[in-house]
């Protein structure tokens, strides 16, 4: 079954190359549709498709929320692979279209990957809304893995050493974090919320730590990102509101295209 999974991805990879008439990349970055903006200060943008025309992408689960790839050129003419829009493990399709993305990136090459995600935060002590904090490490409770069988892979540094210096050299203000996963779609309540504090979590989420599983099993390097939109539940008293979650999320990608595009230069 698994197999089928690579194979689908091998497909997917042979596919997007000859529709963006591109074959080869230097970097892939992993965003919500929500990151337009941030996309947009990367680079030029140079082909697009809709993942929905490729292998395995299922169609998006939100109308108007439709994920698409695009590969942007940047000013020191390195190409990147974005995707935009991702599948989730809420959506209830199973673990194998979340890491599709990733690993159609492996197959087309790709031994870097930049994953972004919005996320709340459980420090409000020190991390403020709208800031981006770089994933030091992940706490994975979502119950699921994109592995199966016996590929017992060490996850020391799942998120690359030398590509987090490089971020904090190019933005000495950046925080460091451990993110967690939950599967959602619920946000949680204030006990899951101050038992996440208790366990070492700094930000909550819904995404990124079967991605970057996938992207450590091929081999590649990660750089995790968390943009963080919101307390998390109970911190401050506010119910939270998916629309406020949203737009600061819009609010602040410039800001996180600005960093992306000089760590893609820098790569
Ligand atoms: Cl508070 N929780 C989760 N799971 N995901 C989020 C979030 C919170 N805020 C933004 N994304």
């Amino acid at each position: 079954m698994s197999n089928d999974a690579y194979a689908l991805a091998q497909d997917a990879a042979a596919a997007l190359k000859s529709a963006v008439g591109i074959s080869s990349f230097d970097v892939a970055l992993i965003m919500g549709s929500g990151w337009v903006p941030a996309a947009d200060a990367i680079g030029r943008t140079v082909a697009e498709v809709a993942m929905a025309d490729l292998p395995g992408f299922s169609a998006p689960a939100v109308a108007g929320h439709g994920g698409t790839i695009r590969v942007v050129a940047t000013e020191a003419g390195r190409h990147a692979l974005i995707f935009l829009g991702r599948t989730h493990l809420y959506e209830g399709r199973g673990v194998e279209p979340v890491v599709h993305g990733v690993r159609t990136a492996l197959a087309a090459g790709v031994g870097t990957f930049v994953i972004t995600n919005a996320a709340g935060g459980l420090r409000p002590e020190t991390q403020k809304v709208g800031e981006p904090v770089l994933i030091s490490d992940h706490i994975n409770m979502t119950g699921a893995n994109p592995l199966t069988g016996t590929t017992f892979i060490d996850l020391t540094d799942v998120y690359t050493p030398r590509l987090r210096e490089l971020a904090r050299s190019l933005d000495p203000s950046l925080q460091e974090g451990v993110y967690v996963a939950f599967r959602g779609p619920t946000y949680e309540t204030p006990a899951e919320i101050r038992m996440l504090r208790i366990i070492g979590g700094d930000m909550i989420g819904m995404s990124t730590v079967l991605e970057a599983i996938a992207a450590r099993e091929g081999g590649a390097d990660v750089l995790g990102i968390s943009l963080v939109t919101n307390p998390g539940a109970g911190l401050v008293g506010e119910p939270l509101n998916h629309l406020e979650v949203l737009e600061v999320g819009r609010a602040t990608a410039a800001r996180m295209g600005t960093l992306l595009a000089k760590v893609v230069d820098k790569l």
